[in-house]
């Protein structure tokens, strides 16, 4: 997982050269460093899939701050992970518009086809399933998440070819699309959620 560059502990990094160009790129849109932690951690699990203690001590020693620091602010964000989720992490939103429109037969139905229940990965690392609170699809709801891209109005018969959909992606080699976070893939229609139908 780690890319190591050189051997100076000092300027060992986790991150490619892209990642490292974003992150100078970040740092000077605010007045302080600090205000780049959560962006920048987001970026981070992007690109390595999770907050690894290798990210998390170069987090903080470009930002300047402490381990512990970076950790007492990742935590508080659920969509930030301390462990490598699936190839396609699945976030069923549960909220109360989701609730009222059949979220939990939905995540039932999730639980069963991939045998895993909340925070849990798939043996072969493809899925990991997540129950999360309001994903900002409400109009639209039952919506799930997978990565960055939206699904809405879901019922759960149309779980399995949803998963299926993955598996062929998965099979040819497509990118699992983690790279398009914080907004940066364009919505053909703004009113909807990125990805929704
Ligand atoms: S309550 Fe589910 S998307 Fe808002």
């Amino acid at each position: 997982m780690s890319r190591k560059e050189d051997a100076n502990p000092e300027t060992m990094t986790v991150f490619s050269p892209k990642l490292a160009a974003r992150f100078d790129a970040l740092v000077l849109k605010y007045p302080v460093k600090r205000s780049a932690l959560v962006p920048m951690l987001l970026y981070a699990q992007d690109e390595v899939g999770y907050l690894s203690d290798a990210v998390i001590a170069e987090v903080a020693r470009r930002i300047g701050i402490t381990e512990l620091d970076v950790r007492n602010v990742a935590s508080y964000y659920s969509m930030l992970r301390f462990k490598p989720a699936g190839r396609y992490n699945i976030q069923v939103c549960t909220n109360i518009a989701c609730m009222l429109r059949g979220a939990y037969d939905l995540y039932a139905r999730f639980e069963k086809e991939l045998g895993i229940g909340h925070k849990g990965v798939t043996p072969d690392g493809l899925f990991s399933l997540e129950e999360v609170e309001c994903i900002g699809a409400c109009s639209w709801a039952p919506a799930i998440q997978v990565n960055y891209e939206f699904h809405d109005e879901l019922k759960p018969e149309l779980v399995p070819g949803i998963l299926d959909g993955y598996r062929g992606q998965a099979r040819a080699g497509a990118p699992s699309d983690r790279s398009s976070s914080l907004g940066s893939k364009a919505r053909s229609d703004p009113s909807r959620p990125e990805g929704s139908r």
